[in-house]
């Protein structure tokens, strides 16, 4: 899939910024009343994709979702808050991170229940991919995650390549195996 020309715009963090909250019915838990995983997975994929699309005001798809640590439950009637917004732009990808909460009804007390980051892709109307704008950075906090988002991507690739890798090994495993079979 190739790119398109540079986007000139640039964009500050806090234009990125998304916020969506669900409450917990019996369809979204298991058998303990407790929200499903999954179903977590799929607010905070469509949450961090709202900041994605302010941010490059186009079309975009999920690359990644880093690994999730799913801190406390949730229980059934729970509002649950989710906050996301773009920590990095680099050329056609950008990191989202997503912060989640759960606020229960009767007492009001709210507790931070999960986190996750996720890559982007923007993509035009023609299935290319598309360069986004940069990204104004405006607070110390914001400063400190565009850095983090930096190392990610490096842990990210250093990943990727070690499972390609691996997938190569067993291939030519399993090759040198069918030849002599
Ligand atoms: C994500 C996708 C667009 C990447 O396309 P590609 O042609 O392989 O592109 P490249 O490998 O050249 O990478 C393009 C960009 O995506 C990033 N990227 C690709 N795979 C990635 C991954 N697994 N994790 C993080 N970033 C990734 C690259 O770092 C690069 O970013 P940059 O342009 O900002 O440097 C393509 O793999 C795809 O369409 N995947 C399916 C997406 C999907 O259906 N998601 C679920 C439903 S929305």
């Amino acid at each position: 899939m190739s790119s398109t020309a540079p986007n000139p715009i640039a964009r500050t963090v806090a234009s990125t910024q998304s916020e969506m909250t669900e409450i917990i019915l019996p369809n979204d838990t298991n058998t303990l009343g407790n929200l499903l995983g999954g179903r977590l997975m799929h607010f905070i994929d469509v949450t961090g994709a709202m900041a994605a699309y302010r941010h490059s005001r186009t079309n975009v798809v999920t690359a990644a979702m880093d690994h999730i640590d799913f801190i406390r439950p949730v229980h059934l009637g729970d509002l649950v808050t989710l906050k996301s917004s773009v920590n990095r732009a680099f050329s056609t990808s950008m990191e989202v991170g997503v912060k989640v909460w759960a606020e229960n009804t009767r007492t009001g007390a709210v507790v931070h229940v999960a986190s996750a980051y996720l890559v982007f892709v923007a993509i035009d109307n023609q299935g290319r991919r598309q360069q986004v704008p940069q990204l104004i950075l405006e607070t110390p906090n914001e400063i400190r995650r565009h850095a983090d988002a930096l190392l990610r991507r490096e842990h990210r690739e250093a990943e990727s390549a070690r499972r390609k890798e691996a997938r190569h090994a067993v291939n030519a495993e399993e090759h040198a195996a069918s030849i002599q079979s």
